[in-house]
């Protein structure tokens, strides 16, 4: 997720790039750069960190009209000066922003290197300019060179191209990134998200997948991946800038739970090959998988939850030891780990000082260390052996619901990945991994749930305590739903294994106190409901989160996960038990993304 601006018109670009960017720091902020135009160059400032950074170099009285900005969220080459955007050809004729996933950005360079181009940045964006400057010497063209080039891109782009030989025009490009352009009286632009256009413009034209775009200072032509031109159909936009930054929800905890297919959707991008893992990181690992006797999963928090779901998936795809611990315990546990111990260690943040701190003491003992992470270039990612990331982008609200459900998907692909390192069959596995691949629209239609679920969060107004109940993959859901809600609407809650209900918690259920059971796993789906039947005896208001065929008839109130493999069921469960949270934050009037205490990244002991 990076944010990306453009302008070209009768006024000094500089001032709306500048506060085009500023409204799209909630997409990345891990560096920015501009590029300006005049007829003879191309001038580009990048900067490292926020967008303060860049302005420092910046002087107030550059009046190009014509220029394209960039605010980054890294997810190829760490964040620095270098892999700022934009990104120009050797001789600085042509710039390039980018928003997305080049999926074959190595090839494309091998072949580019092949030709003599030379590269300054580890991203992936670059290739783009570089293989657009190769068609432009072929045919000067910009149209033509532009429309070559993304037809050679595999993955996902949001792209605006400027260049001296045309300095009053940007030329636009997307494919499954967002792009929306804006025409006013002073000219025309483009940018990631309408909040960066509303000061200047409510006219919107959210461009489509496979569209073009050829901005001039009064004009604007749209067309279609064939060149042809397309008549744009304008809107009106409704909101103001902070409703448009949350895309209209109320609180960015609510548009991160939208987010969800699409993030997925990225986490999962170029991990298949047919029904393969492809993981190249792990496979370059130099160890010798025969020698790993014991795997441990190490996080704290939600983090943790995703690190309890791959523990259980872990001893059942390969049949070998593992466990989880809290990165908190793990520290001081003096735990039994050395060289043959492979530790994981899960993180949104990757400053998360327990989960550093576990890092640092595996290490010492010399364990293997891999670290699912999304922020890319950060202490857990950098000091690990191998890295994964998620692509779940900036997460802006404190309570985590997108890097949770992109955790336990790319957990799952390495958990698969690690069976057929140490050459254990998976059963089931083209079933599994045809259902990762439908897990964006699985999690659309988890997403449709939202209304019923809305209903049933009514139950917790006047309530202070809630359960949540599940067994094998369903407990991990638990564990999540019970901190969601204590996280957002300080409802005491708690989880437990189904089974330990009758062992001392059931003396706590009493005339309509609330409990959550998840059961969507065949082998123990029974258990579960027999555990529900006892505390619906002593007057519990059961909400029952289940499969599309359990025969739930007995039970009031049942939210259905769509159909899906039992191994992937956690994702949907999650996405369901997220908005339970949210509308029971909602129903105490709590403030849902900053709740009280909490901070998104916990950097002390
Ligand atoms: O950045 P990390 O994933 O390492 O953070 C770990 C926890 O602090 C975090 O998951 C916390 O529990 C969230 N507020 C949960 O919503």
């Amino acid at each position: 997720m990076c944010g990306i601006t453009g302008f070209t018109g009768k006024q000094p670009a500089l001032p709306f790039l500048l506060q085009g960017l500023s409204k799209l720091e909630y997409r990345g902020y891990d560096s920015a750069g501009v590029t300006l135009v005049n007829s003879r160059k191309l001038k580009t400032w990048k900067a490292k960190g926020r967008l303060s950074e860049l302005e420092k170099l910046l002087s107030r009285n550059l009046t190009q009209s014509c220029g394209i900005g960039h605010t980054r969220w890294a997810t190829h080459g760490v964040p620095s000066n270098m892999n700022a955007h934009p990104h120009m050809n050797e001789e600085e004729t042509i710039s390039v922003v980018h928003n997305g996933i080049v999926e074959n950005y190595a090839s494309l360079k091998e072949e580019l290197l092949a030709q003599g181009y030379h590269f300054q940045s580890d991203t992936d964006s670059e290739v783009i300019v570089q293989l657009l400057d190769s068609y432009y010497r072929r045919k000067p063209v910009m149209k033509d060179a532009l429309m070559r080039t993304v037809k050679r891109l595999e993955g996902s782009y949001a792209l605006c191209v400027t260049s001296i030989y045309e300095p009053n025009t940007i030329y636009v490009a997307k494919q499954e990134s967002p792009m929306v352009l804006g025409r006013s009286e002073e000219g025309t632009f483009c940018a990631s998200d309408a909040p960066a256009l509303l000061e200047y413009t409510r006219e919107i034209l959210p461009l489509q997948d496979g569209q073009f775009a050829i901005l001039n200072k009064d004009s604007l032509e749209v067309f279609d991946a064939k060149g042809k031109t397309v008549i744009p159909q304008w809107i009106h936009f409704p909101y103001d800038v902070q409703a448009a930054q949350k895309n209209g929800y109320d609180s960015f905890m609510m548009k991160e739970i939208h987010e969800q297919p699409s993030v997925i959707r990225e986490t999962l991008r170029g991990r298949f090959h047919g029904s393969r893992v492809v993981l190249p990181i792990i496979d370059q690992l130099d160890v010798d998988w025969t020698t790993i006797h014991q795997t441990i999963f190490i996080a704290c928090g939600t983090a943790y939850h995703a690190c309890v779901y791959a523990d259980i998936l872990y001893r059942r795809y390969t049949g070998g030891l593992s466990s989880v611990i809290p990165a908190s315990e793990f520290r001081y546990s003096n735990p039994a780990v050395d060289e043959h111990t492979l530790c994981v260690f899960v993180s949104q943040s990757g400053e998360t000082a327990d989960t550093l701190a576990a890092l640092k003491l595996a290490k010492a003992r010399g364990c293997v260390t891999i670290a699912v992470v999304n922020v890319l270039g950060s202490s857990i990612a950098r000091q690990t052996d191998a890295v994964l990331y998620t692509a779940a982008g900036p997460e802006i609200a404190v309570a985590s619901t997108k890097a949770y459900t992109t955790q336990l998907v790319l957990l799952h692909v390495l958990v698969l990945k690690l069976a057929e390192l140490l050459q254990h069959r998976v059963r089931g596995i083209t079933r599994i991994i045809a259902d990762l691949k439908r897990l964006p629209e699985i999690t659309e239609q988890a997403l449709e749930t939202e209304p019923e679920v809305k209903k049933l969060a009514h139950m917790l107004k006047d309530k202070n305590d809630a359960y949540f109940i599940g067994r094998q993959l369903d407990y991990p859901t638990a564990l999540e739903g019970a901190l969601k809600l204590k996280e957002i609407s300080y409802v005491h809650a708690d989880a437990y294994y189904a089974g330990e209900l009758k062992h001392g918690p059931i003396a706590l259920i009493e005339q309509d106190t609330v409990v959550t059971a998840i059961a969507t796993q065949p082998e123990v789906c029974g258990k579960t409901i027999s555990n529900i039947k006892e505390t619906v005896a002593r007057g519990a208001n059961v909400i029952l989160i289940t499969n599309p065929d359990t025969d739930a008839k007995e039970f009031k109130y049942v939210v259905r996960i769509p159909e899906v493999t039992p191994e992937l069921a956690a994702i949907p469960s999650a996405v369901i038990l997220q908005l339970f949270a949210y509308y029971g934050a909602k129903e105490k009037g709590c403030d849902i993304d900053k709740p009280r205490n909490l901070a998104k990244s916990v950097t002390v002991e």
